[in-house]
């Protein structure tokens, strides 16, 4: 696996180099919460208060970070989280992440609202799960649950903490919002970073034109740039139990609830027969009042008692942070931000940058605890902040 370090050495500064080459308003569109973004700080708060408590003269000279997920060997105990914004990071940036996770050996989520169609992800190979937000019009999103069984994809993540869109004002500030619409600020802002114009727009403008949705139905992929969708594509506000329990008879392989985050919805997300739940205050994007997952975990892993897998995301930015979470009885960890800042500043090799830098300090810390395997990881190794 060719990985270069790219001068960069921890996700800080995959996020600087993100930074310097999008334009402001896709920047902060990728990379900020939501509200005053009280919960993405205390996602960060959180897993720093939390500590690891190491074991000394423990043989760790032969580690592994290998799991296994829904039966399946991974190497690394992340998965790429579904962004719907990658394929704007770069040009068809969800390949890109597919590659990177490809060959780390984990899986890669593909996002609903991405810019590349999903029969050309799975070309890549690998692992791959497909994330579902159900529009109102419950056929359309039943006809997309058959294309991506169609397509191959192994996992179906139903994402369902975002019954309405969440306040970012500074989307507006930015005059970036979608539909897109060119104001004198966002055209100044897109022409004085000339290597995403060159580099991402322009060569969607030489190929396929205008990015567009293009795994919505037909009628529906409007370009990022067209008038608002009608009700059919609007947020989900009508989302119920009950839709969980159809896809269930709907998609024979594994089913996954993201965006959960009470002990009794994890409880409830079993009950209808899904295989997974994702902990998820989706990174501080919607609810701002939301607790830390980290926080949370321990109870929801209580709650389920081994009925199906909980993975957790939400501020992860750390191999440490990776192994708390694995120690309080997460099954993995879902990353976000972090690939999406690897693609947004280098493509592939900034996503092959992003998953080794987890690697490496996943194995580190496994070794400063003494701890030589995920299997091995327990709540003894973690000290929780006082209360
Ligand atoms: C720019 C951006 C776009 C996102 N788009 C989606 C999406 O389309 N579907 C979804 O389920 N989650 C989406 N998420 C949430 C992520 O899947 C994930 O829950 C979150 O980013 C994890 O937090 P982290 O960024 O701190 O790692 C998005 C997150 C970001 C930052």
């Amino acid at each position: 696996m060719k990985d270069d370090t790219l001068g960069l050495y921890n996700t800080a500064d995959l996020r600087e180099a993100a930074r310097r080459r999008l334009p402001k308003g896709l920047f902060e569109f990728m990379d900020r919460g939501n509200d005053d973004e009280v919960a993405m700080r205390d996602n960060r708060r959180a897993l720093d208060s939390i500590k690891l408590k190491p074991r000394v003269l423990v043989d760790v000279s032969k580690r592994s970070q290998e799991i296994s997920l829904f039966g399946k060997k991974q190497k690394m105990p992340v998965i790429i989280a579904p962004t719907g914004s990658a394929g704007l990071a770069w040009y068809e940036g969800e390949v890109a992440l597919a590659r990177a996770a490809a060959a780390h050996g984990i899986p890669f989520t593909l996002a609903v609202g991405s810019m590349t169609a999903m029969e050309k992800v799975v070309q890549v190979g690998g692992t791959l799960w497909f994330q579902l937000y159900m529009w109102p019009d419950r056929a359309l999103s039943h006809q997309l649950v058959a294309r991506a069984l169609d397509a191959g994809f192994e996992a179906l993540v139903l994402t369902v903490d975002t019954p309405v869109a969440p306040g970012r004002e500074y989307n507006l500030r930015n005059g970036f919002t979608i539909p897109f619409k060119f104001t004198r600020r966002n055209v100044v802002d897109v022409l004085s970073h000339p290597r995403w114009l060159l580099g991402v727009l322009s060569r969607y403008l030489l190929t396929t034109g205008m990015p567009r949705y293009q795994n919505f139905p037909p009628h529906m992929q409007t370009r990022i740039t067209a008038l608002p969708m009608g009700r059919s594509s609007a947020m989900n506000d009508t989302l119920t139990w009950d839709d969980v329990r159809q896809l269930r008879k709907l998609w024979p392989r594994k089913l996954i609830v993201k965006g959960v985050q009470h002990p009794r919805d994890a409880v409830l997300a079993a009950d209808c027969g899904a295989d997974g739940i994702v902990l998820s205050n989706h990174g501080g994007r919607v609810l701002d009042s939301a607790p830390p997952p980290i926080v949370t975990l321990p109870q929801v892993v209580e709650a389920v008692a081994k009925r199906i897998t909980v993975i957790v995301d939400s501020g992860f930015r750390r191999g440490a942070d990776v192994v708390k979470a694995l120690a309080l009885g997460a099954d993995a960890v879902m990353l976000g931000r972090a690939p999406l800042h690897g693609i947004a500043s280098a493509g592939e090799a900034g996503a092959l940058r992003a998953l080794t830098i987890y690697r490496d300090e996943i194995d580190r810390v496994m070794a400063l605890i003494g701890c030589p395997s995920v299997a091995d990881l327990n709540p003894d190794y973690v000290v929780m902040p006082p209360v």
